[in-house]
């Protein structure tokens, strides 16, 4: 039998291209669940997305956003765990390794701009994990692209099959709310940016009555048009496919008015997974199993520079965890306990005496964890699914004070553990290059080696634009390659070799000319 604990626990990060309403979405789920009483409550973890980058603003915000990184509440009998990932595009590495510690997703796009960039490299992230994913359309409230070309749009450019589970009456100032095909229902609310607004009429279908008083005989006729034309082109829902991450249902909406939300919260927790097993290295890790397993995905460090001690973020997959119990450190091979393990519910921190799967508990740290590292309660175990992607700016490291190399070194491997950036050396001379994202992860590695551990550095922007991990079947082929290719081979943090590259043209050549080579675009070595 499914314990109930695993059961009602729906665990999953809202994400977005910057702008379309992430922020504004999770604010609106914490006031139906209750967890907030008006909107504005949450802080925003969202950096200065202008080209000026303010890395002292991302710093300040991160070190705020520690008691949004989990928003956990109770909502009709359910225990949501809502997983926050960073605004900026500089910190997608940030977001990609949140998504590794969430069951499902819901992704919101914007009615008026569509699928953006980063709306289709957040769908690539999901779809290499299978992750279920919801589609919520926002911003109906302006004048955008028709309902029926965003669909298209949505489903050419993400390819993924679509099946709507709202429907919007009116778009732009003529929007009135949705409708719910999930249950043949329809609330009409006032807008109401700061709290969540009563319905103002509730239909059982559409030929209620009391929807001739709120809406024009027009408008009902259009919604019975569309809604034919939906069931005609997209059916019923299988709840199979989406939860194979195959299907995404799709609902309409207004976030910042409420519209939409209700429909969207009520049947997400109805088909959103509950914990499922998980893969390691060495097995499968079944939810259900008695004994405790966690992975940590994010570190925070304290951005005080008197108290060293960081925030791992770990994940629970199987058993229970337990405050105060010797847990087994899987990559440093030594026992562990947490005397003070926080848990994010209701948007405060609070230390927990247990936690189930699907739960995130934050541990304080003195350096013992790495992203990726795994918990158990004795086995050897190592959680798949958190690898790294391809840097896109590489930079290598030149000492500025000779007196405080091993400052700098330890600074470097800190950093780099709590997956600010990459790490790679090179040789000869063991050179270190730093891979990136973006700019701004540069200026925070500087900033923080100068003030938490009085190094400094300065950074020679290298050509290189790519990196690509190389394996082969045959070992002497590789040896000879990575001889070969010695002034582009970068090893990182794990001990495997990267090839740099100056772009993917560079990388394609190569291909060609080492057939016997494996080139993967992540570090776990499946693409
Ligand atoms: P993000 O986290 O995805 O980056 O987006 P966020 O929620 O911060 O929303 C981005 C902007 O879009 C905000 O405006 C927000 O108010 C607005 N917005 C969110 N939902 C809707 C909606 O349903 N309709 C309309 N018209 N706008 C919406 P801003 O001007 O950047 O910030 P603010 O001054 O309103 O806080």
């Amino acid at each position: 039998m499914v314990n109930p604990e695993i059961e009602k626990r729906k665990t999953f990060a809202i994400i977005s291209h910057p702008d379309a309403g992430k922020t504004t979405l999770t604010e609106k789920f914490l006031l139906f669940g209750g967890a907030i009483n008006t909107a504005g409550a949450v802080k925003r973890n969202k950096a200065n997305q202008s080209n000026t980058s303010d890395f002292m603003e991302i710093e300040k915000q991160r070190g705020i956003s520690v008691a949004t990184s989990v928003m956990g509440f109770e909502y009709s009998g359910k225990r949501i765990n809502i997983l926050d990932t960073p605004g900026h595009k500089d910190f997608a590495e940030d977001t990609y390794r949140t998504l590794s510690a969430v069951d499902s997703v819901i992704l919101v796009v914007d009615c008026v701009k569509g699928v953006e960039e980063q709306t289709e490299k957040l769908m690539s992230v999901c779809r290499m994990r299978n992750t279920p994913v919801i589609i919520f359309i926002n911003k109906m409230d302006r004048e955008g692209k028709d309902p029926f070309d965003l669909l298209d749009e949505i489903e050419e450019k993400l390819n993924i099959s679509l099946c709507p589970l709202s429907w919007p009456i009116g778009q732009g100032h003529t929007f009135k709310g949705v409708y719910s095909i999930y249950n043949s229902h329809l609330n009409l609310f006032q807008p109401d940016k700061t709290k969540v607004a009563e319905s103002v009429v509730q239909a059982r279908d559409l030929d209620d009555p009391a929807l001739q008083q709120h809406l024009r005989e027009k408008e009902v006729s259009t919604l019975k048009d569309d809604l034919e034309l939906v069931e005609g082109i997209y059916g019923t829902i299988d709840q199979n496919l989406y939860a194979e991450g195959l299907l995404a249902p799709v609902f309409f909406g207004s976030a910042i008015n409420n519209f939409g939300i209700k429909e969207l919260l009520d049947t997400f927790i109805d088909i959103a997974p509950s914990p499922k097993d998980r893969p390691a290295e060495e097995r499968i890790v079944g939810v259900s199993e008695k004994n405790f397993t966690g992975f940590v995905f994010k570190i925070h460090a304290n951005l005080d520079p008197k108290h060293r001690d960081r925030i791992a973020f770990l994940r629970i997959c199987s058993g229970k965890f337990e405050r105060n119990k010797f847990y087994y450190h899987t990559r440093q091979d030594k026992k562990l306990k947490f005397a003070n393990p926080m848990d994010f519910m209701a948007n405060e921190k609070s230390i927990v005496d247990e936690a189930w799967p699907g739960d995130v508990v934050g541990l304080y740290d003195s350096g013992n964890f790495k992203i990726g590292d795994t918990l158990t309660e004795g086995e050897k175990l190592q959680f798949k699914g958190i690898p790294s992607f391809s840097p896109s700016i590489f930079k290598e490291v030149e000492n500025m004070d000779p007196m405080r190399t091993k400052q700098l070194e330890k600074g470097i491997e800190q950093l780099t553990d709590e997956g600010v950036a990459q790490l790679f050396v090179m040789q000869p001379g063991n050179r270190k290059v730093i891979g990136a994202v973006g700019e701004l992860q540069f200026e925070v590695i500087n900033f923080r080696l100068e003030h938490e551990y009085g190094a400094k550095c300065r950074f020679r922007t290298l050509t290189y634009s790519r990196s690509s991990w190389v394996t082969s079947s045959d070992r002497k082929k590789l040896e000879e390659f990575l001889k070969r290719k010695q002034q582009h081979i970068g090893i990182d943090k794990e001990g495997n070799p990267a090839y740099l590259a100056d772009n993917d043209y560079m990388i394609n050549l190569t291909k060609q000319d080492y057939p016997d080579i494996d080139f993967h675009k992540t570090s776990e070595f499946k693409s």
